[in-house]
Formats: C-alpha cells, sequence, structure tokens
C-alpha cells in the first residue's frame, strides 16, 4: 500500500496539470504547500512519529514538497506561453505594417556637427553655458560698460528679475574661465537672442559657435591659422580668409571675419561669417577678480576668441533664402535636406 504522502503528491500533480488558469494553480499551491496546506500539516505532524518513523517519513516529506513545487513551477510556465502565443495567434502577420518615416538631421544641425568635428581636429573641447544668463556675464565681464547700445533694451530681452537671454554666446569664453584656469582650448555652439526687427535674415533666436584658446604666446597668426583650417576644411581648400580690423569691446584688436569660397556664391564675393580678436586684458581681470585668484594674469597668457555666425554660414553654404525657415518645422523645406 502506498504511503498516504504518496497517495498526497500524486492527487498534488494531478491537480495542478488539471489547472487550466494562474488563479487555479495558485490555490492548488496555497492548499498544498501554504501555511496550513497539507504538505505543511505533515511537517507538524513530524514530530508525533517514533525515531524510526522520522527519517524515513522526512525523507518522503522532502521529495514530495519538492516534486510538488517543481510541477507547480513548471505548469506555470506552461500556462505563461500558452498565454503568450494565444495573444501572437490574435495578430494577422498578414496585413500590411504600418510604415515609420525616416528623419534626417536639421541642416542647422548638420553644419554644427561638420563645424564641430572641425574644431575637435584642433584639439578645441566642448564648453556649454546658459541660455538664460546675468547682465554680468553677457556685458561687464566682457568689458561692455553700461551705456553700450546692445544693453539697450530694445536689443536685449530682460527677464523681470533682471537677467536676459544671452545675445552672444560669448557668455560661455567667461564661465569657461570661472571654471578652470589656463591653458583653455574650447568651442562653444549654442543659441543667442536679439530683439531685432524679424525678417528674412533676421531671427529671434540664432545660432553661434563660441571658441576661445588662451595659453602662452597665443597670437593672431594663431587665430588667423585657426580660423583659416577651419573654413578651408568646412567650405573646400580654395577658400580665402580676410580679417578686417573692427571694434568689440572684448577683443583688442578685433576683427570681423570675412571668407570667399567657390562653395558661397561661386565665389564672386566676400560674405562676413565671424567675428574674431585677441581677448582684452580686461576681460582677464574681471575674470580673476571673479575667481579671487590671478590664474587669468594678462601679463602671462594671452589668447584669441571668435564668434560664427551659424545660421548665416548655413543659409549662404545651402542656398537658403530666409532664416525663418529653419525654424518653420514645414517637412517640405527640411526634406531637402535629409
Ligand atoms: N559676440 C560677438 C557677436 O555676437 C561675436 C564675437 C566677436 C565673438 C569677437 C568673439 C569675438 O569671441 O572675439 O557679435
Amino acid at each position: 500500500m502506498p504511503h498516504p504522502l504518496e497517495q498526497l503528491r500524486d492527487n498534488a500533480l494531478r491537480e495542478i496539470g488539471d489547472a487550466p488558469d494562474e488563479k487555479t494553480l495558485e490555490a492548488v499551491r496555497v492548499r498544498y504547500l501554504g501555511k496550513s496546506g497539507s504538505i505543511s500539516v505533515w511537517g507538524e505532524k513530524m514530530k508525533t512519529l517514533s525515531q524510526e518513523e522520522r527519517p524515513v517519513v522526512g525523507k518522503l516529506l522532502n521529495e514530495t514538497r519538492n516534486a510538488v513545487a517543481d510541477a507547480i513551477e513548471q505548469h506555470a510556465e506552461k500556462l505563461r506561453s500558452q498565454k503568450e502565443s494565444e495573444a501572437l495567434a490574435s495578430i494577422d502577420v498578414s496585413l500590411p505594417g504600418t510604415p515609420s518615416e525616416r528623419g534626417s538631421l536639421h541642416p542647422l544641425t548638420q553644419i554644427l556637427d561638420r563645424a564641430i568635428a572641425i574644431f575637435r581636429q584642433m584639439g578645441f573641447a566642448l564648453a556649454d553655458g546658459p541660455d538664460i544668463e546675468t547682465e554680468w556675464h553677457c556685458f561687464d565681464a566682457l568689458n561692455t560698460p553700461p551705456d553700450h547700445p546692445a544693453r539697450n533694451e530694445q536689443d536685449t530681452f530682460y527677464l523681470p528679475d533682471g537677467r536676459l537671454l544671452r545675445t552672444h554666446t560669448s557668455t560661455v569664453q567667461i564661465r569657461t574661465m570661472e571654471a578652470a584656469p589656463p591653458p583653455i582650448r574650447v568651442i562653444a555652439p549654442g543659441a543667442a537672442y536679439r530683439r531685432d526687427e524679424i525678417d528674412a535674415t533676421h531671427s529671434a533666436q540664432f545660432h553661434q559657435i563660441e571658441g576661445l584658446y588662451v595659453d602662452e604666446n597665443v597670437s593672431i597668426a594663431d587665430l588667423k591659422g585657426a580660423l583659416e583650417f577651419f573654413f578651408r576644411e568646412l567650405l573646400g581648400p580654395d577658400t580665402a580668409v580676410r580679417f578686417r580690423p573692427h571694434y568689440f569691446p572684448f577683443t583688442e584688436p578685433s576683427f570681423e571675419t570675412d571668407v570667399q569660397s567657390k562653395a558661397l556664391k561661386g565665389g564672386q564675393q566676400w560674405i562676413e561669417v565671424a567675428g574674431s580678436g585677441m581677448v582684452h586684458p580686461g576681460v582677464f581681470e574681471e575674470v580673476n577678480k571673479a575667481r579671487g585668484d590671478d590664474a587669468y594674469n594678462p601679463k602671462k597668457w594671452t589668447g584669441y576668441a571668435f564668434g560664427l555666425g551659424m545660421d548665416r554660414l548655413a543659409m549662404i553654404l545651402f542656398d537658403i533664402p530666409d532664416i525663418r525657415l529653419f525654424a518653420q518645422n514645414d517637412l517640405r523645406f527640411l526634406r531637402q535636406f535629409a
């Protein structure tokens, strides 16, 4: 005659095998293995058995418990995969799929990526700063006097708390120097904002790449070499670069930088693409004051800086007639750059 435990096991295995769903299976598990389940009750019963009986029944009890637990796990797995195949069976694989369109990068992103790759070759690291800035970072630290016209409310978007939307990416020069001592070699691509009358060539938001290189013995020759290399890589080897004297508060001397290239309007014109110059000692001094040290001692360190207008460059390079197209999300426009 089989031991009652064997009988119990056979019953359990049958009930497990018959369980049509997870809920029934769980009920079976509780009935046998739960706290007051029949197998657990047998565990209690062990105490009442004689010395001779105990090891024999103990072994049988263990085997029973394991067999039941294993069977439950296996059956649960079977129910799960059954449910899955049922769900899959209800999908009609012969239906046509939903086509997903392939996206592409915005033309400004494309030219930005190319520009960043070229500057990386020259050892420039990427730097970053906030679009909402303090007046100090945007103007004072950049040697711009309080009465400078760029600070005017007609030209700059001011927030009620006195902060502003940066009017150029030159703010990142200051943030970078505040954060680390020289030498510095960074570019900072980003958006800038001005309250211009909006038309085909003016937008309230536009994009620049700022550059800053500070080291010992940096000269105008380094500036010219870097920008020449950059524009020849971007626009082709026949590209000529010209530096016209200009005025910016934060550089001395300062230049407007023009390029002439077959890639741009057939190489017929000089086109202004950047501002540049040698970092004004007054900028280093402001940074030192903010840092509370003499890390940017203008007697020891010199530097060049530049700011490239990326929208303008992209417009000329891709023959885009209106700057507003960049922000209108018109797929007929954007698809041409896919
Ligand atoms: N921040 C200037 C602008 O937005 C451009 C510029 C000029 C940046 C000269 C520079 C620089 O770094 O050296 O018009």
